[in-house]
């Protein structure tokens, strides 16, 4: 199969979903979202430079993309710092296509990385241990164990793949993520950011990364410093439905 890539704005590549009907990433740049919407606000530097170490949940491998640019910054940016990563994928693409995406990231070894992840299902190097899992987060969430500094959480949108947003899985996620860890997504909408509350994460604003409105942070206590505010009528309606749902409970 020939892989038709599509560009983004930032000049990285992205893949359309037929089924979905949505990409990959943001158009605004494929990689930029992957720094600005995952690394940097999941904190994963300051993880590993003030720990040593870092356990991150990436939620939908996709095209390799947030995964890889994890692995480069941390890298780059706290050598020697102990990696270990494990992704959920339920489709995952064969690996002659994702090589087209492999090829575009930074570096030639993190292709050589993620291809040979992709094939073995894990990949052991110093400092860094990876694994896919291959199947439905919903149900592999179960067997994983945490917990994780960080959480990417990167699904099609709630309207599409609504299974990944709900509350539930949400809260299974939770359970395996450390006190203090960050959970970082794309989506700002109303019904993901109650799920998020009914889950029992706390949540903040997400940056805004090019065309896109700001996403959302989450995390499992306070913070430092802490998660930027959500804007304080809707942090009301939020808190009013969270007390609507509990007393309906
Ligand atoms: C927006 S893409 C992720 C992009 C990816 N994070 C990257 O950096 O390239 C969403 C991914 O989630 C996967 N996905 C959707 N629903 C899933 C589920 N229930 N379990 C596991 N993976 C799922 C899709 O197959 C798709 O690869």
């Amino acid at each position: 199969m020939v892989e038709s890539a599509i560009l983004t704005g930032d000049g990285s590549p992205t893949r359309y979903h037929p089924d979905y009907q949505q990409h990959y990433h943001s158009l605004s740049g494929a990689h930029m979202e992957a720094r600005l919407r995952y690394v940097v606000p999941g904190r994963v530097i300051e993880t590993a430079r003030n720990h040593g170490q870092v356990r991150i949940l990436d939620i939908g491998f996709g095209l390799g993309t947030n995964l890889a640019w994890a692995i480069h910054e941390i890298q780059k940016q706290v050598p020697g710092a102990q990696l270990e990563i494990v992704s959920i994928e339920r489709e995952i693409l064969p690996v002659e296509s994702l090589l087209t995406y492999f090829k575009a990231l930074p570096e030639t070894r993190l292709a050589v990385m993620l291809k040979g992840l992709v094939e073995a299902g894990q990949r052991v190097e110093r400092n860094l241990s990876l694994q896919l899992v291959l199947g439905d987060a919903e149900k592999e969430i179960e067997a994983i164990d945490g917990p994780f500094d960080a959480v990417f959480l990167d699904p099609f949108s709630p309207a599409c793949n609504p299974e990944l947003w709900r509350s539930s899985f949400l809260a299974a996620v939770r359970k395996r993520t450390a006190h203090g860890g960050i959970l970082t997504t794309y989506s700002c909408a109303r019904s993901v950011r109650l799920a998020l509350l009914q889950a029992g994460w706390q949540i903040g604003e997400g940056p805004r990364v090019g065309m896109k409105s700001s996403g959302t942070l989450a995390s499992t206590g306070s913070v430092t410093p802490p998660l930027p505010p959500i804007a304080e009528k809707l942090n009301r309606k939020l808190q009013q439905l969270l007390e609507c749902d509990q007393e309906g409970e």
